[in-house]
């Protein structure tokens, strides 16, 4: 190792989700894996970050009238733009070396769906918070390269990457999408669709820290075969007289609950397969279908998507790191990678 290398900076690679945001530095790989959440004091009107990632998701939906948690990005794309730069702030420095002379070249992943618009937004906050350079890959590439997927073959290969915000589906070869789509179901939808649930068919409210444990905990695509399947306790208000109750689901009624999310996923999918040009249909039929992103987590999506598309569904080696893995090794092979990595627009 020279002198040069501790005083020259890193590149780093992120993957700011919806959910969670990770950082790959060069060499070193994923250093920092924190939920996207920025949690602000306020007083007299001003907001101060009291604190970002892990300790900031503690907070929500717990926080008092002078503290105010909030979740950056939406839909995949920035939504908050200052707590979004903030966050990318309070990241950076966590995993960048002060000593370091040069600032780092970042590249980060956006979804298919972005517009100019989001792109614009997610670079300026990159480039504030002290990148020298920032280059955007798009996510479902990002996913591939994580999940081992031979990209550059000219052979189809499908990924479909099921996230906190949306699920991509795309069609890759060559090294570039022939086919993608982005819907904006995800993690967050079957959230919703569990609190919603359990208010209309049990009185009972619960927040989203609950719904989504509830779900990766017992959440599943499919009904169970003895219809009713594990039980769980969850607490949560009494619609009807407002007070604290505890009260058992089990897996079936987490399957209705999730039924049109789940759906949604399928139905993207078949979408994609429609508008595949046939020979990398063909090709898709041979090596199958890849998930990634945390949803690809969720009991049985891979046995229910087998169902409905009739070809074989493989779920990725950590699925929740191939995108960040993915961006990484962007780093690597920029020139093979050069037409998909965007720097300037
Ligand atoms: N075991 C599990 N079962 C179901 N869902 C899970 C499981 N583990 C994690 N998840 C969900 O995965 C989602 C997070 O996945 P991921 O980190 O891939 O999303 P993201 O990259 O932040 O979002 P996006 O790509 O949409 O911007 C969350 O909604 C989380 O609840
Ligand atoms: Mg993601």
């Amino acid at each position: 190792m020279s002198i040069l290398s501790g005083i020259f900076s890193s590149d780093m690679a992120i993957d700011l989700g919806t959910a969670n945001t990770l950082v790959y530095v060069r060499g070193k790989g994923i250093v920092l894996n924190e939920p996207s959440v920025v949690a602000y004091q306020v007083k007299d009107g001003r907001k101060m970050v009291l604190a970002v990632g892990d300790d900031a998701k503690l907070m929500l939906g717990r926080t008092p009238g002078s503290i105010e948690a909030i979740r950056p990005m939406r839909d995949g794309v920035i939504a908050d733009f200052d707590s979004a730069e903030e966050m990318i702030k309070h990241f950076i420095r966590k995993v960048h070396r002060r000593t370091t002379l040069s600032k780092p070249k970042i590249i980060v992943c956006v979804p298919y769906g972005a517009t100019p618009v989001e792109k614009r937004a997610i670079r300026q906050s990159v480039l504030s918070a002290g990148a020298r350079r920032a280059g955007l890959i798009p996510e479902p590439i990002a996913a591939a390269i994580g999940a081992g997927m031979p990209i550059t073959d000219p052979t189809g290969n499908m990924v479909v990457d099921i996230g906190g915000g949306t699920t991509e589906v795309a069609v890759l070869s060559l090294g570039d999408i022939v086919y993608a789509r982005s819907a904006r179901v995800g993690g967050d939808r079957m959230d919703e669709a569990i609190i919603n649930y359990l208010r209309r068919q049990m009185n009972l409210l619960v927040g989203e820290t609950t719904a989504e444990r509830i779900k990766t905990t017992i959440g599943t695509a499919r009904m169970p075969d003895d219809g009713r399947g594990q039980t769980m306790l969850i607490r949560g208000r009494d619609i009807l007289n407002g007070v604290p109750k505890e009260l058992e689901v089990n897996q079936a009624q987490i399957a209705e609950a999730l039924a049109e999310p789940v759906q949604q996923i399928c139905d993207a999918v078949m979408q994609a397969l429609e508008t595949t040009p046939p020979d990398l249909s063909a090709d898709i039929v041979d090596r199958g279908v890849m998930l990634t992103g945390g949803g690809a987590l969720l009991g049985e999506l891979d046995l229910s998507l087998r169902e409905q598309t009739g070809l074989s569904i493989s779920i990725a080696n950590d699925p929740l790191s191939c995108v960040a893995l993915g961006t990484g090794k962007a780093l690597d092979f920029e020139k093979e990678l050069r037409h998909v990595i965007d720097y300037d627009s």
